[in-house]
């Protein structure tokens, strides 16, 4: 399929990710996920975050098929805090195919993992992504997401700084 041939939204199928599904899925995010994407990011996309989240909650790992093709995935989970009342979903990754991009796919992946988000009892959802994601944060704009907050990561190289402290031993 080509950008040109964006599915329309009637002909494409969003259902349930099954385990024949895995290879394709891990395959289009490892398109997406790469280390330019997101270096700082303590998720990396890797086979464990697909059968982690299919054991938790198959129901909000789900596929877009059309024409028996897979062209992107939404995974999620729900997430209760201890201290708060809220059931909250979280999205974790939400990828479609490369050459797809801006055909709806996202959305239709989103509205439907919102839609069953909204019947397990979630209230709010959240999703985290790379300031740098232009694309994915106009999109999440456009699904009715705000209130962005900034997260620092900060990293410490242990191995330079046992060096460091080695150096200064008598
Ligand atoms: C974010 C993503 C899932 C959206 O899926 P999609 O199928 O392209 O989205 P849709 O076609 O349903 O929605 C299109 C909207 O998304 C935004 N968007 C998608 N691609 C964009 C791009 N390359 N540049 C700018 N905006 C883009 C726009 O708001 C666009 O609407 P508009 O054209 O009216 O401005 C997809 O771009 C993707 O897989 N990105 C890489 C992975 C990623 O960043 N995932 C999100 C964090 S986990």
């Amino acid at each position: 399929m080509t950008s040109e041939q964006h599915p329309q939204e009637d002909d494409l199928r969003i259902r349930e990710m099954s385990i024949d599904d895995f290879p394709v899925v891990f395959h289009i995010g490892e398109d997406l996920f790469t280390s330019e994407y997101s270096p700082s990011m303590y998720r990396t996309w890797d086979e464990y975050e697909i059968t982690t989240l299919y054991n938790s909650d198959s129901e909000l790992c789900l596929v877009a098929e059309f024409n028996n093709e897979i062209l992107g995935f939404a995974l999620g989970t729900t997430v209760e805090k201890s201290n708060s009342a809220w059931k909250y979903g979280y999205l974790v990754w939400l990828g479609v195919k490369p050459g797809i991009q801006k055909g709806g796919v996202g959305g239709a992946l989103f509205k439907e993992i919102k839609r069953r988000m909204r019947e397990q009892g979630v209230r709010m959802i959240i999703i985290d992504t790379d300031a740098d994601n232009e694309a994915g944060i106009r999109f999440f704009k456009k699904q009715g997401f705000g209130n962005p907050q900034e997260h620092v990561y900060m990293t410490l190289n242990l191995s330079r700084a046992n060096r460091r402290k080695a150096d200064r031993k008598p």
